[in-house]
């Protein structure tokens, strides 16, 4: 029942280029503020019971914080990301390095994937995300090396360019997730699979309402989200918000900025 997360504390966060509709490097963002929201969003976790690992921070690399995209642990295994734009290249080999020291088996990565952000763990299956990011390929590469089956989704809305901002697992069966962020065999398969998905609206959506992390029990979602908690509520989930607008800023949320490392022995 407690998760295991890891974490990366925004000490050198910003808004510096913009490779997604979210980032406005001109705005620019409040890195002091970044931090203390960041603080909070880790607080709720260590109060359910989770456990909060963290790897340093980069001087130079200020989306590291998005700690998802740094791999895919599945089984106590290790598949490394490889970062599609190079300015967060560098993180790849960051976030692989903190697990091979520690011992986890880990494979470094042939095909462009970022990690988390694109690969989410059910029960049964593991969803993958494309079309702006991970290349297709990964997802055979991670089922592969993982050996859990990969169902391909294609993400067609730029502002939705990782599978974590249009999709959430709720439980190992169920998601809430945005229909429209979707290719139309996407949602078709998404309808077969999740007969009984919460369906985010596009204000849900437009504030990252669905990059949420789930226990099972407790959601943590951003605040924003009012009609997404309405709903989760409704469902019998616990529903925790957290204020992560800073972060926002760069195109992330609460799941985002989390890993979570899977079924270690
Ligand atoms: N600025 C980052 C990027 O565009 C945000 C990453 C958000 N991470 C996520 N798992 N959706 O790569």
């Amino acid at each position: 029942m407690p998760k295991h997360f890891l974490m990366c504390r925004p000490d050198f966060f910003g808004v510096e280029y913009a490779i997604n509709p979210w980032m406005h490097p001109e705005a620019g963002a409040d890195r002091d503020v970044a931090v203390r929201q960041w603080e909070g969003l880790k607080t709720a976790y260590e109060e359910l019971g989770h456990r909060v690992s963290l790897i340093d921070p980069i001087d130079g690399l200020p989306d590291m914080v998005f700690a998802a995209n740094g791999a895919l642990v599945v089984d106590g295994r290790v598949y490394g990301a490889r970062f599609a734009y190079p300015e967060r290249g560098p993180e790849g080999p960051a976030y692989l390095r903190w697990f091979t020291e520690r011992g986890y088996p880990a494979h470094e990565a042939q095909y462009v994937n970022e990690g988390e952000g694109d690969f989410l763990t059910m029960n049964e299956v593991i969803l993958a995300g494309t079309g702006f990011r991970t290349d297709v390929a990964a997802h055979q590469e991670a089922q592969e090396r993982l050996g859990r089956p990969v169902i391909s989704l294609t993400l067609t809305d730029p502002r939705f360019y990782h599978l974590d901002t249009a999709l959430c697992p709720l439980d190992g069966h169920n998601v809430a997730y945005y229909p429209e962020a979707f290719s139309p065999g996407s949602r078709t398969v998404l309808c077969r699979m999740f007969p009984d998905a919460v369906l985010a609206t596009a204000e849900d959506a437009g504030v990252l309402g669905l990059n949420a992390v789930s226990d099972g029990v407790n959601v943590v979602v951003n605040a924003e989200a009012s009609n997404l908690q309405l709903e989760l509520k409704r469902r019998g989930y616990e529903v925790i918000p957290v204020d992560l607008s800073e972060l926002r800023k760069a195109g992330g949320g609460p799941k985002c900025c989390t890993l979570e490392i899977r079924g270690e022995n």
